[in-house]
C-alpha cells in the first residue's frame, strides 16, 4: 500500500490579509474545480501558519472611530472576482447590514469594521477548507535532498518544534515596527513602544508614568504619519482623564520635516494603486526609475497624514492658542487641557533611558534639521509611530540552507539585499549598470549647461541605488523568487506584501490584493506538478 503523501502543495507563511486573499482564491478555484479535474488541480494539500493565536489586523491600532484609507471595494476579491463569497459586499449581506451601509453614503468604512471584515473572511475559508495554525511562527526554512522545502516552525505558547514539507511556500510576513537608531537599544524599556502596539501598552504606560507623582506628565510621539497623528489624538484624551496638580500634560510630536502633511488621495494620483500600475512599475527599466517613481507618489502613503486627521490636529492646536489667548488677556487661569507640541525639523541624535537611581525620565538630544543646534528634552514615555521595515523574509531566507539558491548568505545585511524583476536577469551586471547609470541620468545632470533652479518634476539621477556589492534578488511578475542557482531546488517561493520595490507602491496595501492572489493562483497552478 503507498504510504500518505505528507508533503504540502502549499504553505502560507502568516495568515493576514494577503494570505487570507491567497486563502479565498484557492476556495473559488477549487469550488471550479471540485467535480471534473480537482483530482489534477495541482494545489489541494494546504496549510497556513500564523504567529497570533486568532486572527487579529493591527490590533494595537483599531483605535476608536478610525477610518479606513481605502474604498470597500478594495478588499480581498472583488476587482478580480465581484461574485466571489469573501468580498465586503458579502459580508456586509451575511451581517444584514448592506441597506444601513449604503445609506451611509460614504465608500470608506471604519477600521473596526473593516477589521470584522477580514476576520469573517478568515473565518469563511477556513470553513471551506483552508487550514490554519494559530500560535504557529515560522522559524526556519532548509531544503530537502529531494528538492522540497522543510518549514520549521516553534510553538508561541510552549516552543514546541515542528516540520512541514511542501511544493510550494509564500511568504506573507507584513511589516514589523521600525525604531530609530538612537532609541533601538532602548526599546526593551516598558514606557518606550512602537506605535503597532500601542493599544496593548497605553493604559499601563499612563498608569505607571501617573504612579511617579509627577505634577505633569510629558509623552513623545515620534513621527508625522498616519499612526503619529492618531496616536496623539488619542492620548490627549486619555490624557485629559488624568488628574494634574499643577500646569498641563504635554504630548510633543516629534518630525524631522517642517509640517505635518496631507495624504495625496486624489483621483489621478490614486491611479497608481490600480492593478494596471503593477505590470507598469514592474517593466520599468531600472531601479532608479522605480525608486523615482516611489518618490514621486510617495505623499500617497507615507509620511502623511489623512485630511479629516489633519484638520482635527489643527483644531486641537488652534483651541490651545485660543485658550492660552484668553487666558492672557483676563488673566484667567490656564488651561489644564493636555497640550499638543510640534516639533518641526527635529531630528533625534541621542537617547538616554531612565535610571534607577538618577534621573528618572528619558533624555533625548534633538537637532533642529536646518540650524543644527541642538537641544535637550526629557520624556516620561516615548511612543514611536516611525513606520514599518518590511525585512523579516530576508532574514528568513538568508539563515537557512535555501537563501543561497537565492544569492542569500547569513553575511548579508538586510539593507544591501535588492529585489529585481527577473527580466533583468540576464543582462550582465556591466550591462545593468550601464543601463541604469548611462540612461538614468537626467538631461540636466549630464550636460554642463544643468539649470540651477530644481526641476519639480522627477528626475533620473538616482546613482547610488545599484552598487555592485548589493545582494540582487530576483522575483518575477508572478512574485515569484526565481533561484540564482537552484541547485536542484524544486520547491517555489513566493513573497507577498514586501516588494514594493519591484511590484509598486500598492504591494505593502490593501489595494490589489485580490488581484494578486489571483495572480499568484495561476503561476502556481501553470507549472508543472514537483
Ligand atoms: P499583515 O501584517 O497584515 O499580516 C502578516 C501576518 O503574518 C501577521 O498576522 C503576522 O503575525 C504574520 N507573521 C509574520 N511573520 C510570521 C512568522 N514568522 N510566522 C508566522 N506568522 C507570521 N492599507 C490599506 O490599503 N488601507 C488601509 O486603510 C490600511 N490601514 C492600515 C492601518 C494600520 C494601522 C496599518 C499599520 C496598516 C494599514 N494598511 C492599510 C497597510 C497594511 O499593511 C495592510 O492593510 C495589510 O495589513 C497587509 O496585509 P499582509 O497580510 O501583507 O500583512
Ligand atoms: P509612515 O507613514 O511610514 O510614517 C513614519 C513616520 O516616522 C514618518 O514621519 C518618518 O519621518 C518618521 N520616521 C521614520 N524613521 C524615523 C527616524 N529614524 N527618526 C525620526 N522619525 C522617523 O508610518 P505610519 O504612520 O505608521 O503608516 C504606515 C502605513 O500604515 C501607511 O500605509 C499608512 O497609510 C497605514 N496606516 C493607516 C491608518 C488608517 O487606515 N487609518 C492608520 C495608521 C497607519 P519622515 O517624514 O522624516 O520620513
Amino acid at each position: 500500500m503507498q504510504s500518505p503523501d505528507t508533503t504540502f502543495d502549499l504553505i502560507g507563511l502568516g495568515f493576514g490579509p494577503a494570505n487570507i486573499a491567497i486563502g479565498g482564491a484557492l476556495v473559488e478555484s477549487w469550488a471550479v474545480h471540485w467535480d471534473s479535474s480537482h483530482q489534477d488541480y495541482p494545489i489541494k494539500k494546504v496549510l497556513f501558519l500564523e504567529r497570533n493565536i486568532k486572527f487579529q489586523w493591527h490590533p494595537g491600532m483599531l483605535l476608536p472611530d478610525a477610518r479606513m484609507q481605502i474604498s470597500f471595494m478594495k478588499d480581498l476579491a472583488t476587482l478580480r472576482s465581484p461574485q466571489s463569497p469573501i468580498t465586503f459586499l458579502s459580508y456586509l449581506h451575511s451581517q444584514n447590514r448592506l441597506i444601513k451601509f449604503i445609506n451611509r453614503g460614504s465608500t470608506i468604512p471604519t477600521r473596526r469594521e473593516y477589521a470584522d471584515y477580514l476576520s469573517w473572511a478568515a473565518r469563511y475559508v477556513q470553513d471551506h477548507g483552508i487550514p490554519v495554525l494559530f500560535g504557529t511562527e515560522v522559524v526556519g526554512v532548509d531544503s530537502t535532498s529531494d528538492g522540497l522545502l522543510v518549514i520549521h516552525t516553534k510553538s508561541v505558547a510552549n516552543d514546541d518544534v515542528a516540520s512541514y514539507t511542501t511544493r510550494n511556500l509564500i511568504i506573507s510576513p507584513g511589516g514589523t515596527g521600525r525604531i530609530p537608531a538612537p532609541l533601538a537599544p532602548l526599546i526593551e524599556h516598558p514606557l518606550i513602544i512602537h506605535s503597532s502596539t500601542y493599544l496593548m501598552s497605553v493604559d499601563s504606560i499612563i498608569a505607571s508614568v501617573a504612579a511617579k507623582g509627577k505634577a505633569s506628565l510629558r509623552i513623545a510621539v515620534i513621527g508625522a504619519g498616519q499612526s503619529a497623528g492618531e496616536i496623539t489624538l488619542n492620548l490627549r484624551e486619555r490624557l485629559r482623564s488624568i488628574p494634574v496638580p499643577a500646569g498641563r500634560h504635554q504630548i510633543d510630536m516629534i518630525i524631522r520635516k517642517g509640517a505635518l502633511r496631507p495624504s495625496d488621495d486624489t483621483p489621478f494620483a490614486n491611479e497608481i494603486f490600480d492593478p494596471q500600475a503593477t505590470d507598469a512599475w514592474f517593466s520599468h527599466p531600472s531601479t532608479a526609475a522605480r525608486a523615482t517613481q516611489l518618490q514621486e507618489f510617495r505623499s500617497t502613503n507615507y509620511s502623511v497624514i489623512n485630511s479629516l486627521t489633519l484638520d482635527a490636529l489643527y483644531e486641537v492646536i488652534y483651541s490651545q492658542k485660543v485658550d492660552s489667548d484668553i487666558a492672557r488677556r483676563t488673566n484667567g487661569p490656564s488651561s489644564s487641557i493636555p497640550l499638543v507640541h510640534i516639533r518641526p525639523y527635529s531630528c533625534i541624535v541621542a537617547a538616554h533611558a531612565p535610571e534607577v537611581d538618577g534621573d528618572p525620565d528619558f533624555t533625548f538630544t534633538i537637532q533642529h534639521v536646518l540650524s543644527r543646534e541642538l537641544e535637550t528634552e526629557k520624556y516620561d514615555a516615548v511612543i514611536c509611530a516611525t513606520g514599518y521595515q518590511r525585512t523579516s523574509w530576508i532574514n528568513l531566507l538568508k539563515n537557512s540552507s535555501v537563501g543561497k539558491h537565492f544569492g542569500l548568505s547569513s553575511a548579508c545585511q538586510p539593507g544591501t539585499c535588492r529585489l529585481i524583476p527577473d527580466t533583468k536577469r540576464s543582462l550582465q551586471d556591466s550591462e545593468l549598470d550601464s543601463l541604469l547609470h548611462g540612461g538614468g541620468r537626467s538631461a540636466e545632470s549630464s550636460n554642463g549647461s544643468a539649470v540651477s533652479t530644481p526641476p519639480t518634476s522627477p528626475t533620473l539621477s538616482v546613482t547610488e541605488l545599484d552598487r555592485h556589492d548589493d545582494h540582487k534578488i530576483y522575483i518575477s511578475r508572478g512574485y515569484r523568487l526565481i533561484p540564482t542557482n537552484d541547485g536542484g531546488l524544486k520547491s517555489r517561493i513566493y513573497l507577498q506584501g514586501v516588494e514594493e520595490a519591484t511590484h509598486g507602491l500598492s504591494d505593502s496595501l490593501l489595494s490589489v490584493l485580490g488581484v494578486r492572489a489571483g495572480e499568484v493562483l495561476d503561476d502556481l497552478c501553470k507549472e508543472v506538478r514537483l
